[in-house]
């Protein structure tokens, strides 16, 4: 009995140094984190803002003049950005300002903050080789039709956020679960679950406590939380395999919605401890659950769309071949 104790009291002991150690780490290398050059950190802040640039651009109803504190930010850290690092957050940060200049015709009161924006993007014009990407891009989504081949889905699935507040039905729904199940998972211990919601007022709550939907919450009608279970893991080695497997989950639910022909758009829950209390609650989530994302879904609606470019970064800064000394 008191050895049984002891394994079990040195189990948690290492989950304790583990986190300590991840919280080492994390501190250490974060986006905020004064060990890490500025430089460095710039890469990624230019790609953030220049992304939620695009994504005003692509809604609906977006608002003239929208998000001018943030474009002055980002063109600031476009100045103080090395290129050596690579181009690749000029062109989404240039590409997104390029599109915001376009979209504001001229004689809108706007005007003078797009004149500056003007002018800071044809600094950029002499740079050669280096094609702006950022911005929008338009499609008109078709309806029904076959299903897509899995080629055919990881070629076209893209984030949407048009709906047209339709209800998808519980048989589509279901499919689409069903479809997500194919996810691997360690050990086939399928810990994920998946929450779906329809209610107009539920949707609103939780988009608001997630606040990643600005512009486009209200036309979502169908909403979904893929949460995964924590008692599924054990010891301080599987403690981040809870996100391994729920992100995996994810990814094949939104190829499952892209082959079933609905839009979606995952949704962050990156959110403190207190809003996941708050997004628990209202979403009935069950304890010990742990949050993956939630995704916004629709039918093709058949409508001309905006939608944000994202471009992807060059493959040689994602790969390496790693050779035998
Ligand atoms: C985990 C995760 C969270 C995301 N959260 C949001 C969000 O809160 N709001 C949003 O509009 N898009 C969100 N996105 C969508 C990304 O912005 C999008 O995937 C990215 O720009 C790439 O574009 P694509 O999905 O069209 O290829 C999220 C994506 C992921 C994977």
């Amino acid at each position: 009995m008191l050895r049984k104790l002891q394994i079990l009291l040195s189990a948690q002991a290492k989950v304790i140094i583990s986190y300590v150690y991840d919280v080492g780490n994390y501190l250490r290398y974060n986006g905020d984190s004064l060990l890490v050059p500025k430089k460095e950190r710039l890469y990624y802040r230019i790609i953030v803002d220049a992304h939620s640039i695009e994504k005003g651009l692509s809604l609906k109803d977006r608002r003239p003049g929208f998000g001018q504190e943030k474009i002055k930010r980002l063109m600031n850290e476009v100045s103080s950005y090395d290129i050596s690092l690579g181009t690749f957050p000029l062109e989404m940060a240039v590409g997104a300002l390029r599109a915001y200049v376009d979209l504001h015709p001229p004689g809108e009161p706007e005007q003078p903050f797009v004149e500056k924006v003007r002018q800071f993007v044809e600094r950029f014009n002499g740079l050669d080789g280096v094609a702006f990407t950022g911005g929008v891009q338009s499609a008109v989504l078709p309806i029904g039709g076959p299903a897509l081949t899995l080629l055919e889905g990881l070629q076209c699935r893209r984030s949407v956020r048009y709906f047209d507040e339709q209800l998808i039905d519980r048989t589509t729904l279901l499919e689409l679960v069903r479809l997500a199940q194919g996810a691997p998972s360690q050990c086939n211990r399928q810990a994920t679950r998946v929450y779906l919601y329809q209610g107009r007022h539920q949707i609103d709550r939780i988009l608001a406590l997630q606040g990643g939907a600005r512009g486009f919450s209200q036309s979502i009608s169908n909403l979904a939380i893929v949460t995964s279970d924590t008692r599924a893991w054990r010891g301080s080695n599987q403690r981040n395999q809870i996100y391994v497997d729920g992100a995996l989950f994810l990814m094949h639910f939104l190829l499952a919605a892209e082959a079933l022909r609905l839009v979606a758009c995952p949704l962050n829950l990156a959110v403190d401890s207190r809003v996941e209390r708050q997004i628990r609650d209202v979403g009935r989530i069950r304890a010990g659950e742990r949050l993956i994302a939630c995704v916004a879904l629709g039918p093709m609606a058949g409508t001309a769309i905006r939608f944000a470019r994202s471009p992807r970064r060059p493959i040689e800064e994602v790969v390496s071949f790693v050779t035998e000394e």
